[in-house]
Parts: structure tokens; sequence; C-alpha cells
């Protein structure tokens, strides 16, 4: 039977959605029972349900969540330390060196989830705008640690 994997996007202007596409092909690639969902269209609730996470997520404002992911990830700020616990996770970070703040709000996901007791399968990227080519090796890489760990 095949594993089941969230893959969710934080974004503004669509470019974590792409990803999160070629993302949900590779993963479906390797067998998974995948489910693509912006962050507002998921609860801290759904997120435990699931064993396989990946996040992608660009970085807005000054370093700020972008708006379809603040009101999940303050409430994954303010959910149970361990809540989170049996949940492989890996996190896509978008933003622009530009920026004082290069991609807070995907370090800032990566964090709260290991806080949460999630168990890292990929260190996170922290992709600049030129991001394709590094983008879609990490998800191969990724996908590839998430069926060694045992999918
Ligand atoms: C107004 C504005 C503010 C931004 N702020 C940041 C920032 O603080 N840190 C960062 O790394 N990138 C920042 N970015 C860059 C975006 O994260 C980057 O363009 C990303 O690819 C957008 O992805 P999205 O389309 O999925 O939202 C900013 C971009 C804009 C236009």
């Amino acid at each position: 039977m095949s594993k089941k994997m969230l893959i969710l996007y934080g974004t503004e202007t669509g470019n974590s959605e792409l990803l999160a596409m070629d993302a949900d092909k590779l993963a479906q690639d390797n067998d998974f029972d995948t489910t693509v969902n912006g962050m507002d269209e998921v609860t801290v609730d759904d997120l435990k349900g699931h064993d396989n996470l990946i996040v992608i997520c660009s970085t807005w404002g000054d370093g700020e969540q972008p708006d379809n992911a603040i009101d999940l990830y303050e409430a994954t700020v303010d959910a149970d330390d361990g809540c989170l616990g049996g949940l492989n996770f890996a996190v896509l970070a978008l933003g622009d060196t530009a920026f004082d703040l290069f991609c807070e709000a995907g370090i800032q996901w990566d964090d709260v989830l290991e806080q949460k007791g999630g168990n890292r399968i990929n260190d996170r990227i922290d992709c600049d705008t030129d991001y394709d080519d590094e983008a879609e090796e990490w998800l191969e890489e990724t996908i590839g640690l998430f069926v060694d760990n045992g999918a």
C-alpha cells in the first residue's frame, strides 16, 4: 500500500505552488499517495494525520510568512510541543538574497516542525531567485530519502 504524503505550499505569487506541483509528480512517480494543499486549506490536525510532509514556502515583507501561511504557522507555533511526533518532514524555502532576512519564513517552518516533534528527513534548502535546477535536484533527493525511510 502506498504511503501518504502531504505537500504544502505557502505563496503569494505562485512560485511555491508550481514547485509543489513538481514535487507532487515526483512523489507520485515514487508511489506516494499525495495531497497538495495551500497552507490556508489545512489545519494543524491535518498535519497530525500525515506521516510525510514537504513544505515549500516563500518569504514576504521583511522576513514574514506569505499571506496564505500566516494562520497555519501561528496555529503550529501555538500547538503543543511534541504533537507532530512521527511526522517526517523536509522544507524547501524560497526567497531572494537581496533581502536581509533571506528565506526566513522557510527557516521558521523548519524550526517549528522540529520543535513540535517532527523528524527532519533532509536538510532545508534555501533557494534564491534562480532556483529551478537546485530546487528540482533537492526535490528528487528528498523524495528518495522519504523512500529510504521506509515508504
Ligand atoms: C515585496 C516582497 C518582499 C519580499 N521579502 C522577502 C524577504 O524578506 N526575504 C526573502 O528571502 N525573500 C523575499 N522576497 C522574495 C520572494 O520570497 C520570492 O520572490 C519568492 O520566489 C516568491 O515566491 P511565491 O511566488 O511562492 O510567493 C520578497 C519579494 C517581494 C516582492
